[in-house]
């Protein structure tokens, strides 16, 4: 049997697919490369000395994902990261967000009901918490989004919800990330965000590397310890970790449930400059400046129903986080190469 494995060339698939092949589980990645490249195979491959089986495939192309489960009958089920994620693009193109993010998922799940494959993953975020009225947040906090990315995450968990009542042979397990950081401790896989990064964590991986010249702080005026916005960030490791006992725990039943994946920890934005300098010898310099539009005070996860259900908790600490990102930074200065390596 395998587990497919959607956007299994992304920063937190490719992460699980190793987990994933290292635990003896078989995977089968389906990804477009819309945001990642071929490359990150040849990765999966020196790391895990398994090269994963590969289809490229774009879920919104009904015919071509319908051959992608006639080509692989042994699919039992599938984890699906796939889709379109970066909240102030999706301001800007909130059609090709839910369009892409929507169609895929249904596309998806009428191809795993109708080759038996009912158990699947689902890859959400805290951002369905909207502003939390208070932290840290439980998974039956009030759910709302900001912007139209979260808006397609919130569609989508309404969407399996629905799924289940339908259909109660359904095993789904919504997963809600907090703030993924860190890369794989060999340096050889990564976050490799298109362009600048909008990501706090990669931007100061630039930083301490000479790519980029300071970090922009979005803001000091914030009601956190001091003044800059407080996050849950989560070693990808970890992340990765918990997906194996999330198909586990699918396995074990059916029906639907909803477990946020952080460490329990708030960290500043000003916490993590001194933790990467702390971490790496490396200098982050940075200027305080305005606010981000959308952005909130604090955001972070009460873990305990995740060690509860799953059985998982975060092992890796901000330090792994810093110096496992700043290996793969300063190994991979500009990333993935574009051709896939020998
Ligand atoms: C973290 C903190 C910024 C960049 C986003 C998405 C969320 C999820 C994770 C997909 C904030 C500050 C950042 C910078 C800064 N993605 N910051 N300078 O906004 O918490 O979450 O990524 O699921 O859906 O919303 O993460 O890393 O962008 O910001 O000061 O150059 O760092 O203001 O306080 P965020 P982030």
């Amino acid at each position: 049997m395998s587990i497919l494995v959607t956007g299994g060339t992304g920063f937190i698939g490719s992460h699980t697919a190793v987990e994933m092949i290292e635990a003896g589980t078989k995977v089968l990645i389906v990804d477009n490369f819309s945001n990642s490249k071929p490359a990150v195979l040849d990765r999966i491959f020196r790391i895990t000395g398994v090269k994963p089986e590969f289809v490229l495939c774009d879920l919104c192309d009904y015919d071509a994902l319908e051959i992608v489960f006639a080509n692989h009958p042994d699919i039992e089920g599938c984890i699906h990261f796939a889709g379109l994620k970066a909240v102030g693009e999706s301001v800007q193109k909130p059609v090709e967000y839910y369009r892409n993010n929507l169609v895929s998922t249904m596309n998806l799940c009428q191809f795993l009901a109708k080759y038996g494959a009912k158990k699947l993953v689902f890859s959400s975020s805290a951002t369905v918490y909207g502003k939390p009225a208070s932290v840290p947040i439980r998974e039956d906090f009030p759910l709302s989004c900001t912007n139209p990315y979260g808006e397609t995450k919130l569609v989508i968990e309404y969407l399996l919800r629905d799924l289940v009542v339908a259909d109660p042979e359904w095993s789904i397990v919504v997963l809600r990330y907090f703030n993924p950081i860190g890369a794989h401790k060999s340096g050889l896989m990564g976050e490799d965000p298109k362009g600048i990064p909008n990501n706090l964590l990669p931007y100061v991986s630039k930083v301490a590397n000479g790519k980029l010249p300071y970090l922009h702080v979005f803001g000091n005026d914030y009601h956190t310890h001091d003044g800059t916005g407080v996050r849950d960030y989560i070693h990808v490791v970890d992340l990765a970790r918990a997906h194996l006992d999330a198909i586990r725990y699918a396995r074990e039943r059916s029906g639907i449930d909803y477990i946020n994946l952080g460490t329990g920890c708030g960290y500043s934005v000003l916490d993590i400059v001194h933790a990467y300098e702390n971490a790496t010898g490396k200098k982050v310099p940075y200027r305080i400046e305005a606010r981000r539009p959308g952005d909130i005070d604090e955001c972070y996860a009460d873990p305990s129903k995740a060690l509860r259900v799953l059985g998982w908790k975060a092992e890796r600490n901000l330090e792994d986080m810093c110096r496992d990102s700043d290996h793969w930074q300063s190994l991979n200065p500009d990333g993935y190469p574009e051709k896939e390596e020998a």
